[in-house]
């Protein structure tokens, strides 16, 4: 890319400034969050209203990114992200796509609020197809609170998203100085900066630090392209989170969904993926309906082994190996944009061992 900007410089007889061309293009797509949050005074900094701050005043508030590479911003939503819906989540990935397809563009950073934010970027691990570095970030306290910690994410970001080393290595969430996959990210606490786990690179100073390589398939590996989703919305899949005394009714609720819609539905089990023996009938009934069980776990560390606690040959059920209920949901609606339905559980399971 630059040898090809300089050439062509040359030729020209243009002369820019040697800055210009000696650093990458980058775009931050602003979605809203805390990152662009307000609160009433300076030490709110966990009392504020997410989406506020429009994206030129995000890049703004930190000119020293210009100094990392060239740092143009789209405001593609201003929402908290508990509210994006699959309308939303699609046209972040379609705006994403349409960027890093652009020769000029060499990183994109999107600021999203952190309450979704893991799954957002897992998303776009599994139907962007490009090596362009991709960095999804976010904040824990808005940018009117004492000690923000959003203006130094969106400068680590960017220096990520420029960075050449970090092509071809999936996508990222950089928080709190940590560089973490996309795949295994989570949020982990609710209220301070140090908010999310599963480190896997450090990024200080403006320099990436990475220690480790995504071992699941994801973008130009990925059988899932953004560009072959039609519509607004992914097949229908919920999730339902364990506990003691379940009753079946939340399952049964999906009964209705499952003839309108719902297709699948992840079981946030205890311990590992468990369910009650009071449930199981539900479960396995559903599964004749046509709605594919997945048994993911509500406990954070560790995977679902399959055939352990439950027999899941005898009731073909799919486990989440080790993703979480939210990441699992996005997976099976995507499976299922490639399977016919419950009855293809082997193929449902095959995707849910590489992605
Ligand atoms: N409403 C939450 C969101 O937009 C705020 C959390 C945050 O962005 O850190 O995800």
């Amino acid at each position: 890319m630059k040898k090809t900007l300089t050439a062509l410089t040359l030729s020209l007889g243009l002369i820019l400034p040697f800055s210009t061309f000696a650093k990458n293009n980058v775009v931050v797509v602003a979605t809203g969050g805390t990152i662009a949050g307000a609160g009433a005074s300076s030490t709110n900094s966990a009392t504020y209203t997410a989406a506020k701050v429009p994206v030129d005043d995000l890049l703004n508030a930190v000119p020293q990114i210009q100094n990392l590479a060239n740092v143009t911003g789209v405001q593609a939503l201003q929402v908290a992200s508990e509210s994006i819906t699959d309308k939303e989540l699609l046209a972040i990935a379609r705006k994403v796509n349409e960027l890093v397809k652009k020769p000029e563009v060499n990183g994109v950073v999107i600021t999203h609020g952190t309450d979704t934010l893991e799954e957002t970027a897992y998303f776009l691990s599994l139907t962007v197809h490009t090596d362009k570095p991709i960095v999804v970030v976010g904040s824990m306290r808005p940018p009117s609170a004492l000690s923000a910690d959003g203006p130094l994410n969106l400068y680590s970001a960017v220096a990520l998203a420029a960075a050449d080393d970090a092509k071809g290595k999936g996508v990222f969430v950089l928080m709190n100085d940590d560089i973490f996959a996309a795949r295994d990210v989570t949020k982990t606490i609710n209220i301070h900066t140090n908010a999310f786990s599963s480190q896997w690179g450090s990024l200080v100073e403006g320099k990436p630090y990475l220690f480790r390589n995504v071992a699941k398939r994801f973008n130009n590996a990925s059988e899932f392209n953004i560009e072959n989703i039609k519509g607004d919305t992914l097949p229908l899949v919920q999730i339902v989170y364990g506990s003691g005394n379940m009753l079946p009714d939340a399952y049964t609720a999906y009964t209705a969904y499952a003839k309108a819609g719902a297709k699948a539905i992840i079981h946030a089990g205890t311990g590992n993926g468990s369910v009650a023996k009071n449930i199981v009938p539900t479960l396995t009934e559903l599964q004749k309906q046509g709605v594919q069980i997945i048994r993911s776990s509500r406990v954070p560390q560790g995977f679902v082994l399959r055939n352990a606690e439950q027999p899941d040959d005898k009731y073909n059920w799919v486990v989440a190996h080790d993703l979480n209920p939210q990441k699992a949901k996005l997976l099976a609606a995507l499976a299922l944009t490639k399977t016919k339905d419950a009855k293809d559980a082997k193929e449902m399971q095959r995707i849910f061992w590489e992605y």
